[in-house]
Formats: C-alpha cells, structure tokens, sequence
C-alpha cells in the first residue's frame, strides 16, 4: 500500500478532509502518515498507521512518502516544496494551498471538470496537484455542462463569499459581531426600541464607534459587506477576481484559447456557503430546455433549481445547502439583454467542493492509478 503524509490535518480545510475521508473509509486504501509542525512525537489520531506524529519539517521524514496531502497552507508549501523537490523527492505532492497552483509543473485539480488534464497530467509524469480557488471550482461545478460543450462565449460572476474563505477566526469574529449588534438591540430601552430609525441609529452608532471586534476582517461584516477579497492584482482588480479567469481556463487546459471571466467578489456575512450570479454571454442562442438538459447532466451534484420562488427559497440558499456536497444552479433565464445571454445563480459549500473534496479525490485518482 502506498504511504500517504498528511499535513494541515487539524485546521478548517484539514479537519473537513479527515471527516470525509473517514465517512468513506479511504484510510483502508493507503498506509496514513499524520505530520506536524508544532506537535511532534504526540499521539497520532486513531486513523493512523503509526502511533505518534511524525516532524513535518524533517525532509528525510517527509521524503519517505509516495503521496504528501497538505492543507498546512501557503506559507508551509513555500518553505517546504522546493526542498523536498531538491532532495530527489519523486512522490506526488496534492496540496489545497495556492502556491503552486498557476505553476506549468501543476496541474488543478477538479476531476468532474478536468479529468481528461489530470489524467493527461499523471501519465505525462506531473507530480504537484493542487485544489482550485473555492469560487472558481464552485462556479465550475455548476457551470461544467455549459464549459464541457464549449457554448460559453464569455461570462461574469458576482460573488457572496461566506467568512470560512478567510479562515477558522473570520467566522467566529463574524458571529462575535453579530452577537454584539443583536444584544445591544435586545439591551435597548424598550421606548426606544418601539421606534426603528432609533434601533437603525444604534446599529449604524455600532458600526462605526469601534466596539465591534474586525481584527480579521477589517470592518464590520453583520449586517454589512466588503467588496473587496485578497490583495490588490493589476487593473484594480483583486487576487480572488484575478483567480476567476486564470484559473478557470488552466483547468480546463485552455490557456491559449481562454475565456474571458471577470465579476466583483464580495465578502458577506454567511458562514460557509459562497455564491455566485453570474451573467454568461452564450455562443448562441441555446433553447432553455437544452441549458437545463447540459448544466443538469454534467456530474452527480450539480442541481438545476426550478426558477420559482419557493424553489428558490427552498434550496438555492447557503442555509439549505451549507454542509451538503450539494451544487444546486438556479434563477436560469434568459436576459432582456438577449437570446444569448443567460443568467444563473449558484451556492456552493466552500469547505468541502471548495475545498477538501477536489483533493480527497485527487488522492483517491492517484491510489488507483497504480502509479
Ligand atoms: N479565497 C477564498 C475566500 C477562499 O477568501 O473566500 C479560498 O479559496
């Protein structure tokens, strides 16, 4: 059996993998190898094929793998990776971070999009393989149908990105604020509170005198929003709308032929979900009925939401789909603008399709190749 290392086990993305794969029993499959950066020498969870962890900083260590899994973050990737590659290492290296994502020696990975590139990949002797962008392989997921027959001439997303992009911390600071803003209503006189331009008053007072904890975030995100995600990139864009286009079309192996992906994403206060409206200039004029027919039958998850509002209520919302491996794509019509352009709506679960699941795949494609 192969010896698979796992790093970045007990963070968010790291956690959610473990859970998945213990659902699924995908420990059977391999000898697993738990590493850490902080721990080492202390008990291993039980799943493991050795008692203690091993030090995820030793290369000798780390190089007697055949697979490496990592979900320790950028940070670890940049120290780690070109060591361990120095050393000789040949073994497969599947990461969630993005540090190697846009390198020519990696491929994406997002098999019920771009198997056909990873297993291109695999036999043409890749060896780094790293998840997407959480809204580029969620907007993938529900658009694959629309991609797989090539009828996108170019698109825009918009996107609601929950607090779980930034990080474990992001949430709780996003539940902490809106504690805060519901007990100083709650708190209120209760004259004052008959009056609703008075409870406006105290929560726009809350959001601007300080009291609100917006260490992660940088402003407040109850009951607001930020539309602004990563860093600044060229052209005022941002790196997570940067994201969209480049890695999009290196998914799809299309990068001499691209199509062009653009949007503003947003940060909002929901827990786990992103979302996504998307305005897609077709080809052509594609009947409604063929749309369905591609986006629906493209992989086992997707869903196409009927465009009503009880079954857009009932399914097409981070609470109906947050925790579910559920890809449900709704609010499908075509657009006063013209017969060619349709619009969509789509919310995915950002920790696991967005996340783990690309790479427990991955993992899983790798132990079955035999390679
Ligand atoms: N960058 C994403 C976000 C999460 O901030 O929502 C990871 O892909």
């Amino acid at each position: 059996m192969k010896k698979v290392g796992f790093i970045g086990w007990r963070g968010m993305v790291g956690s959610v993998l473990m859970d998945r794969m213990n659902e699924l029993k995908d420990f059977d499959q391999m000898e697993s190898y738990f590493f850490s950066t902080s721990q080492v020498g202390q008990e291993a969870p039980a799943y493991s094929s050795e008692k203690l962890l091993k030090d995820a900083n030793s290369i000798d260590e780390l190089r007697a793998m055949d697979v490496i899994v990592t979900c320790q973050g950028g940070d670890y990737t940049k120290s780690i990776h070109p060591s361990l590659r120095e050393s000789g290492w040949n073994g497969y290296w599947v990461d969630a971070a993005s540090t190697l994502r846009m390198k020519d020696s990696s491929i994406i990975v997002l098999d019920p999009v771009n198997r056909d590139v990873i297993d291109k990949g695999l036999n043409n002797g890749v060896k780094d393989f790293v998840g997407g962008n959480c809204t580029v392989s969620l907007m993938m997921m529900s658009l694959g149908g629309l991609f797989k027959h090539d009828a996108i001439e170019w698109l825009t997303s918009m996107t609601y990105q929950a607090a779980s992009g930034g990080g474990a911390r992001h949430m709780k600071e996003l539940l902490t604020q809106m504690n805060t803003i519901g007990s100083n209503f709650v708190n209120m006189d209760k004259d004052l509170a008959r009056n609703i331009t008075e409870v406006d008053r105290l929560v726009t007072n809350t959001f601007r005198d300080g009291s609100l904890d917006t260490s992660c975030f940088g402003a407040p995100l109850a009951g607001n929003l930020i539309p602004w995600i990563d860093s600044a990139v060229e052209a005022g864009q941002t790196r997570e709308e940067w994201k969209g286009i480049s890695e999009t079309n290196k998914i799809l192996g299309r990068t001499d032929n691209i199509i062009p992906i653009d949007g503003t994403c947003v940060r909002i206060g929901t827990m786990r979900c992103h979302s996504q409206a998307f305005t897609i200039k077709l080809k052509k004029d594609i009947p409604m009925d063929e749309i369905t027919q591609m986006i629906g039958s493209h992989n086992d998850w997707v869903k196409v939401i009927d465009n009503s509002p009880e079954e857009t209520r009932a399914s097409l919302t981070p609470a109906a789909v947050s925790g579910t491996m559920d890809i449900p794509i709704g609010r499908l019509r075509k657009m006063n603008i013209g017969g060619e352009y349709l619009n969509a709506f789509t919310c995915g679960d950002q920790l696991l399709w967005g996340a783990a699941e690309p790479v427990r795949r991955m993992l899983n494609i790798l132990l079955e190749s035999g390679k």
